[in-house]
């Protein structure tokens, strides 16, 4: 048992510097065709942005979770209690269901990594004030 944590956290260890090295390595412009086919739905970004399905995702990389002003959140995303960053925002457009159970994005998440780092990339350009 003893063994096996500490495998686990050996290989948790390794991955995560690898999903903050591929979100790093994301291109916005691709991240944009990924955003308006996949998100523009349910969320808006850029100047002027307002909650719509989700909330409006100003800013999200360096937000802390579920505090869009305005916005009803669910008590999982509400209560998630972390901040943003790409890490975080990797497992969550992976699966977000298996990441806050209860959430309201109902999204199956985008299971290739480039995808995930693309869009990512893509949100992290925009300021809480919608410019880049
Ligand atoms: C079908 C509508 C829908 C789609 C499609 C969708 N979302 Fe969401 N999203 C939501 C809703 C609703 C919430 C609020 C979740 C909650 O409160 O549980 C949310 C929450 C979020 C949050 C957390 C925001 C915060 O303030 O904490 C992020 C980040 C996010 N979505 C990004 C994305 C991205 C990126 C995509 C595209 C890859 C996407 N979403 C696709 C509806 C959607």
């Amino acid at each position: 048992m003893k063994f096996k944590y500490a495998a686990m956290v050996a290989t948790l260890a390794m991955i995560a510097p690898l999903a903050s090295a591929f979100a790093a390595d994301g291109d916005p412009a691709a991240g944009e065709t990924l955003f308006k086919q996949k998100c523009a739905v349910c969320h808006k970004i850029g100047p002027g942005a307002t909650n719509f399905v989700g909330p409006e995702l100003n800013g999200i990389v360096g937000r802390v979770a579920g505090t869009a002003p305005g916005y009803s959140f669910s008590d999982g995303v509400k209560n998630a209690g972390w901040t943003w960053d790409a890490d975080k925002l990797n497992v969550w457009l992976t699966n977000p269901k298996a990441d806050v159970s209860g959430t309201k994005m109902i999204f199956a998440g985008l299971p290739k990594d480039t995808d995930r780092a693309n869009v990512i990339a893509y949100l992290a350009q925009f300021k809480a004030d919608g410019s880049k």
